[in-house]
């Protein structure tokens, strides 16, 4: 699949529920209204949107949320999907997770196939967590990444730059990494779907942070990708690797090699555009691939050249939650 850019699109990223046991304050609002199950397409819908997919040349996919842990029967599709690299189709399989659920799921998801994950953590502060999160119990999720760590998995730790909230934790979040053997990604908030708060409040500009950071810190630059967004450097003090998600401050839309899939089958091309196709129509209307694979083909033609978030402007930019797409 070559986009009218002449970009590769290589790695898809599917979302499993919007649901999540969690209610982080960047992400939705206290009163989330989730869809109903109907709207929601099956395990094995799915599966056999996701093949469809693979057989296009997706070489990387990613499952995700809302909190993918948290649906039932998830567990099957993954190890279904999981049989792709068995036999070459697939390169690799990953998972981002908030981590509640791992301590549960880890080697099962190491048996799949899945060699490494992103686990969303904040902060390191109990009672902090409580409150970015609004339900979560910190104890629960170091557990569930301790347990992910001792199953082989590799691991990735997200952390959104709060301003006001965790703009003091940097730091420390940057040695308990290098300690653990995690790499660590900071992440600017983006503009998606109406929250409680104000996201003027919460923004801080990760060029700051890091000009800030690079007082302390010796980053040498990395040549490491991920096959996302992020950019890395390697810390000389830690020997560990932090990358940069920086959406707004800087525009990584060039090398987009990636697409959406939600889990009500809508496509989306760009994460900051609303260019999307539904593709569970022509799922259910077709038993056979061949509509399904010329819808795909045909969105593909459509993805934007990028994304125009600009946070003072409007608010949200976009009226979609982050959970409806996954980060
Ligand atoms: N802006 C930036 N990151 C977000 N996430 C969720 N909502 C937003 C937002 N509006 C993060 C989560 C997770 C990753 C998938 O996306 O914390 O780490
Ligand atoms: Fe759930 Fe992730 Fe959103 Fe937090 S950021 S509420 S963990 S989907």
């Amino acid at each position: 699949m070559i986009d009218p850019f002449g970009r590769h699109i290589t790695y898809l990223r599917v979302s499993v529920t919007d649901r999540c046991d969690l209610r982080c304050v960047y992400c939705m609002p206290t009163a989330m209204k989730f869809l109903p199950k109907a709207d929601v397409l099956s395990l094995e819908e799915l599966d056999r949107l996701c093949s469809a997919f693979i057989g296009l040349g997706v070489r990387k996919l990613r499952v995700t949320g809302g909190e993918p842990l948290v649906r039932r029967g998830v567990l099957g599709l993954i190890k279904s999907l999981g049989r792709h690299i068995g036999v070459g189709d697939l390169d690799e399989l990953t998972m981002t997770t908030n981590g509640t659920q791992l301590a549960r799921y880890a080697p099962a998801l190491f048996d799949a196939g899945i060699r490494r994950i992103n686990v969303s953590l904040d902060t390191l502060d109990a009672s902090r967590f409580r409150a970015i999160t609004r339900t979560g119990n910190l104890d629960a999720v170091l557990r569930g990444i301790f347990a992910a760590q001792r199953a082989g998995l590799r691991i990735k730790i997200n952390m959104v730059a709060l301003r006001a909230t965790n703009d003091d934790e940097f730091d420390r979040m940057i040695r308990w990494c290098g300690d653990k053997g995690f790499d660590l990604t900071f992440i600017e908030t983006m503009p998606l779907g109406a929250i409680d708060e104000s996201r003027s409040n919460q923004y801080l500009p990760l060029s700051r942070v890091r000009a800030d950071l690079q007082t302390r810190w010796t980053f040498e630059q990395s040549e490491h990708r991920s096959g996302g967004p992020a950019r890395y450097v390697n810390v000389r003090e830690t020997g560990g690797r932090i990358g940069f998600i920086t959406p707004l401050t800087h525009n990584f839309c060039e090398s987009c090699n990636r697409v959406r899939l939600t889990c009500t089958g809508r496509l989306y091309l760009c994460l900051g555009q609303e260019n999307n196709a539904d593709l569970r129509e022509v799922l259910r209307a077709h038993r056979e691939d061949e509509h399904l694979v010329a819808a795909i083909k045909n969105a593909i033609q459509r993805k934007p050249h990028g994304h125009d978030f600009l946070i003072e402007r409007r608010q949200p930019a976009l009226a979609r939650h982050m959970n409806l797409t996954g980060g």
